[in-house]
């Protein structure tokens, strides 16, 4: 069923920001409504939301042409969360004291929906002791509080103030969706991305891979209420909110970082593309083109998932495998001598699978079946994998 998000305006000017939230929330498939604080119509127009949300934004207590159910409860029992961004100071201060004197914080208060707080003010006012005191007194009520972005603010300051971005906006109100929190107290450690093996200081071997799967599978670990740690090889992704980054170049570096996590975790996902060999010597000086071929010596990397399949004590371990050629053969032979309880293989020549896409095309392979997904989006792919691994015996 079509989801629901309130968005509540106030008067801030990154009010403006909340018409791109908006319109995020509208194509990624959600119903939208907004209500504002009287003063926000000042920054942007209610018939901005209006024409985007198709739905009237209401921002006036008591309005003549109002439908007779009562706005206020209609709007926040419809909601199945409701966001506050940009959230002013002055709204944060009545929200914490009970204070409902306009559509916006009457509507919260009604609520029973989870509610999410995105402040945006200048850094004196957002560090100030009240502001702290409201924020932190909101959140102990069970409300989630976004914190502002450091940045130069539209008062030319520059500190702690600005809105965060929309897409961490909108990754807090999708994990908050997420009603099953069944990995609640469970220790999660996925690997993404690729590594990068220096030949000398302006050289390197890497892959393709662009770290998405992997990424997709933290940020749905987070909504799924595990504490997460990401091992990122080097790619150009956002950080997904809320997981604990361990940032990596090497394959080396990859496997130390593993070492040391591994015995403290519940759910392992191998989703990087871990380089097979690296060069077998770093050049210190960069290497120049003296001759007309130049011979490289490579020798093997550690295999990571391999060693944590062999010092496995209660960990469920998934694994990949990338294949051109006799995909679920490689496959079921990668599952086996590594030990794995999971192994998503991807098969690289299936269209809008593998590397770069948003999508992917995947058998899951348990000891106890191979299921053939469909082509579906990375992140819905995600749950199903987490699902999955959770559900092995
Ligand atoms: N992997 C790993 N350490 C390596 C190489 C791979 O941990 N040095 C992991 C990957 O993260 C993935 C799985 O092993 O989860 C399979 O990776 P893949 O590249 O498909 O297979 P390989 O084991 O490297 O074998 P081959 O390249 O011969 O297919």
């Amino acid at each position: 069923m079509q989801k629901c998000v309130l968005v509540g305006v106030s008067s801030s000017i990154a009010a403006y920001k909340s018409v791109q939230l908006v319109s995020d929330l509208l194509k990624k498939g959600y119903d939208v409504e907004v209500m504002m604080t009287e003063n926000a119509t000042k920054f942007v127009t209610p018939l901005t939301f209006s024409s985007l949300t198709k739905h009237k934004t209401v921002y006036e207590m008591f309005e003549d042409d109002i439908d007779y159910d009562i706005k206020h409860i209609s709007l926040a029992k419809k909601a199945d969360v409701l966001i506050i961004a940009p959230a002013t100071a002055n709204v944060i201060a009545k929200l914490a004291n009970g204070i409902a004197d306009d559509f916006l914080t009457t509507t919260v208060l009604a609520s029973k929906a989870p509610k999410i707080i995105a402040p945006a003010m200048n850094t004196n006012m957002y560090e100030n002791e009240i502001t702290k005191a409201n924020l932190a007194k909101l959140k102990e009520m069970g409300f989630i509080i976004i914190e502002p972005e450091y940045g130069l603010l539209a008062c030319k300051d520059e500190g702690k103030g600005k809105l965060a971005n929309i897409s961490t906006l909108i990754e807090v109100i999708e994990s908050t969706l997420v009603k099953d929190k069944y990995l609640k107290g469970k220790k999660v450690i996925v690997t993404a991305g690729p590594t990068k093996e220096a030949i000398d200081p302006v050289r390197f071997i890497t892959n393709h891979s662009s770290g998405k799967m992997g990424y997709a599978i933290a940020r749905a670990a987070y909504a799924l209420g595990a504490e997460v740690t990401l091992v990122s090889g080097e790619v150009d992704l956002d950080k997904p909110y809320g997981v604990n980054m361990v940032q990596v170049k090497s394959a080396k570096e990859m496997f130390e970082a593993m070492k040391e996590l591994y015995a403290d975790s519940d759910y392992v996902i191998m989703a990087a593309a871990v380089a097979d060999y690296r060069p077998l010597e770093y050049a210190c000086g960069k290497i120049k083109k003296n001759s007309s071929s130049l011979e490289l010596k490579l020798t093997k990397t550690d295999d990571i998932l391999a060693y944590l399949g062999q010092h496995k004590t209660h960990q469920k371990l998934c694994g990949f495998a990338m294949e051109t050629d006799d995909l679920l053969e490689n496959a079921k032979h990668k599952f086996d001598i590594k030990n794995c309880d999971l192994l998503i293989a991807n098969d690289l020549s299936e269209e809008g699978a593998g590397f770069k896409h948003d999508t992917n095309a995947v058998y899951i392979i348990s000891a106890q079946e191979v299921k053939k997904m469909p082509l579906m989006a990375k992140s819905d792919l995600a749950y199903l994998i987490l699902k999955a691994l959770y559900e092995v015996k």
